[in-house]
Formats: structure tokens, C-alpha cells, sequence
């Protein structure tokens, strides 16, 4: 797909510009926990800001259902978006905005109230799009991680101003086009996390997409139940082994060798550390175990196929992760991808819920090729749907 960015804007001097970012940030007691969508608006706010734009950033906190509150006010995210930017940023409220934006001066950063805080943002409701249209000459997407969202700040605006991509979404789109739209061959997914139905879109586009599927975490035990093995007392969606069949004879027929466990790491309780751990063979998982990691002789196994593979994509972790030992698996290949990657064999690009914190507890989150930190566009995105965000800045 192509797309217009800010290397296309022209003079921006003295104009108004649009810019959608993500800063649904966590927050606790006030103060933002994690600051890494703060620091993606840098490029972009900073470079329209140089050029002499009166910078609006739209974007939306939480979900207030069109009821305007202190708690999902981003009134609060001016100072810390001002420290990161390293540069002043005022807030306007949506009542009086159009004064405060024709107040400020070329250069100027402010932050726009929640968008959220109108009905209309969520419905892309036309007089929504006009009422912030009204306040911008141009509009800039910069928030991949709510473009899975047809929202008025996220689509509508697309339609009805010159639109372009910031330098966040320029640089997450080139990413996954590299890494699922025209990768190199062969291509590895790893695809982990607990449930099956909450990535059956997933799996079954990526069949049809990659030469190695590695089936991880939870979901795996699913998979092995279909294949007829025993899982024990370990987390299963027995219901959906049905389903899980036919993802497998529909890789077997597109060629792509999926990877599941055949050894594991089982326990009779859920605990660090707990006193019955072991790991076994697939197959000899006792009725009162559960499968908590996958086995060393699996995962070297798998670090082979990522030697042989030029693309790796990854969403979710290969074990329970957040308890030792169930780490060791997910840290384990995930230092192999990353230690590839600098070795400049491996393209990686890693996303999604839990990835990321998986991928910085192994150490290694800043080594693959791309990190993405959206959540839902991330997966939307490995069901091959189009994000109607990015959809609309097509050129
Ligand atoms: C996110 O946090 O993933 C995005 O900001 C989208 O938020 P939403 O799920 O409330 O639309």
C-alpha cells in the first residue's frame, strides 16, 4: 500500500495540523507507568513543531463513552508528553478550542481533550469529523495501535483533510509490510499466549501466509489434545480441538510445518518454583499435571527452524512467562530471534498484548528488527485484516 507521509506535506508554516496519536497510556496515581507511546509522538510532534505548525494532537484515554470526566480527562498527559517531547505543550478543552487553537503560534504543541469525550468520535459520526476538521488545515496519522478503530479522529478525518502518515505509523507500516506483506522466505511465526479462541483468526490466516508455525503457551495444549495427546489438568479448549484439526490440515495443505511441543515442562500446581516440577515427553503428562513450558529439547529444536528461517513474527509468549521457571522457553528462542537479528539473518518483528513485556523480560526488546506496541491493531493486523485507519491514508 501506498501512502503519503510528512516528507509530502509541503510548508506547514503557521497551519494547522491534525495529529492523531495513541496516549492511552497506563497510568497509576497519576503518573504514567509506561512512557513508550509518549516517546513514539517525539518524531512526529517535533518535526511539524520545527516547521513552524500550530501542532493539535487528538487522541483518546480510556473508553468514557461520550461522557466527558476528570478521570479520562488528557489534561493530565500535558506535562509528561512535555517532558518527553522536551518542549512546552498546553491543553485545550473542547469548550472555547477554537479560540485557544486560533491563539496559538507557529511552533506550538497542544493536546486536544479526549475525543472519546463525544458519541460521535466512536460512530464516525460526519459532524464529529467536521468539528475537529474545522480546527486543522492538515491531518496526520501517527497511532497504529488504534487504526484497527473506524473512529472520527482515526478514519473519518482522513477523508476530508490532506492526510499523511507520521513518522510512528511510516515506520510500523514499512515493518509489517516487511515482515508478512512481501517478506523473505522462509517466514516463522510464533504464536503463544493461553487461549486458541482468542487467535483462531490469526492462526488460520497465517497457515496461508508462513513456512513455520510454532505454536506456544497455552494454546498449544489445545492443539496437542487434537492431536490426541493427553494434557492432564493443563489449560485446554477441549471444544475447540475441532477447530484446531482443521487449522492443521489446512497448514498440511498450504505447506507450512507447524511446531508444537514434544517436550514440556509440567507441574502439579501453578507456583515459582513448585516442588513438582519436571519436564517430560508430550505423551507422558500424568492426569493431575498441567503443561506450564515447553521442554528444552523443543525449544532447541526451535531455535534450528529460526536458523533456517530470513522473517520471524511474533505474538505471545511460549509459557507462563510472568512465573519462574515457565520463562525459560520464551526467553529462550526469544534471545536466539534477537542474537539471528544482529547477526543480520533474521527480520523480526515482534507484537501484541503480553510480546513485549515477554520480549523486554528476556532482555532483548530492543534487539529484534520492530517492536510493535499495539495491542488489538497488532493482531487485527496478523488476521491479514485492513486497519481502516490505515486503510484510509492510502494514497
Ligand atoms: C489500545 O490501547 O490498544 C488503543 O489505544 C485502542 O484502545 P481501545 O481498545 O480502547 O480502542
Amino acid at each position: 500500500m501506498t501512502f503519503k507521509t510528512l516528507d509530502d506535506i509541503g510548508d506547514v508554516t503557521g497551519k494547522a495540523v491534525l495529529v492523531r496519536e495513541d496516549l492511552n497510556v497506563p497510568m497509576a496515581d497519576g503518573v504514567v507507568t509506561d512512557d513508550t507511546r509518549l516517546r513514539a509522538t517525539v518524531a512526529t510532534l517535533n518535526e511539524l513543531s520545527d516547521k513552524g505548525a500550530k501542532v493539535l494532537v487528538l487522541a483518546h484515554f480510556g473508553r468514557p463513552k461520550g461522557q466527558p470526566s476528570e478521570e479520562f480527562s488528557l489534561k493530565k498527559l500535558a506535562g509528561p508528553l512535555s517532558q518527553v517531547l522536551g518542549r512546552a505543550v498546553s491543553f485545550i478543552d473542547w469548550e472555547g478550542d477554537k479560540e485557544a487553537v486560533a491563539a496559538l503560534q507557529a511552533g506550538d504543541i497542544a493536546i486536544l481533550e479526549n475525543t472519546r469525550f463525544f458519541g460521535g468520535e466512536e460512530k464516525n459520526d460526519p459532524a464529529v469529523v467536521e468539528r475537529f476538521a474545522s480546527l486543522g488545515d492538515f491531518y496526520v496519522n501517527d497511532a497504529f495501535s488504534a487504526a484497527h478503530r473506524a473512529h472520527a479522529s482515526t478514519e473519518g478525518l482522513a477523508h476530508v483533510l490532506p492526510a499523511f502518515a507520521g513518522r510512528a505509523m511510516e515506520a510500523e507500516l514499512t515493518a509489517l509490510e516487511k515482515a508478512l506483506g512481501k517478506p523473505e522466505h522462509p517466514v516463522a511465526a510464533v504464536v503463544g499466549g493461553a487461549k486458541v479462541s482468542t487467535k483462531l483468526d490469526v492462526l488460520k490466516h497465517l497457515v496461508g501466509k508462513v513456512d513455520h508455525l510454532i505454536i506456544g503457551g497455552g494454546m498449544a495444549n489445545t492443539f496437542l489434545a487434537a492431536r490426541g495427546v493427553a494434557v492432564g489438568k493443563s489449560l485446554c479448549e477441549h471444544d475447540l480441538t475441532a477447530t484446531a484439526d482443521e487449522i492443521l490440515d489446512n497448514a498440511d495443505k498450504a505447506g507450512c510445518t507447524v511446531h508444537l511441543p514434544y517436550d514440556v515442562v509440567v507441574s502439579k500446581e501453578f507456583a515459582a518454583n513448585p516442588p513438582s516440577l519436571r519436564t517430560c515427553n508430550v505423551h507422558e503428562v500424568a492426569a493431575d499435571e498441567m503443561i506450564l513450558d515447553v521442554g528444552p529439547t523443543a525449544v532447541e529444536a526451535l531455535a534450528d527452524v529460526l536458523k533456517t528461517c530470513k522473517t520471524l513474527v511474533w505474538n505471545g509468549p511460549m509459557g507462563a512467562f510472568e512465573t519462574e521457571p515457565f520463562d525459560t522457553a520464551t526467553v529462550a528462542l526469544a534471545r536466539t530471534a534477537a542474537a539471528l537479528t544482529k547477526e543480520g539473518s533474521l527480520v523480526s518483528v515482534a507484537g501484541g498484548g503480553d510480546t513485549v513485556a515477554a520480549l523486554n523480560h528476556a532482555g532483548v526488546g530492543g534487539d529484534f528488527s520492530y517492536v510493535s506496541t499495539a495491542g488489538g491493531a497488532f493482531l487485527e493486523w496478523m488476521e491479514g485484516k485492513e486497519l481502516p485507519g490505515v486503510a484510509a491514508l492510502g494514497a
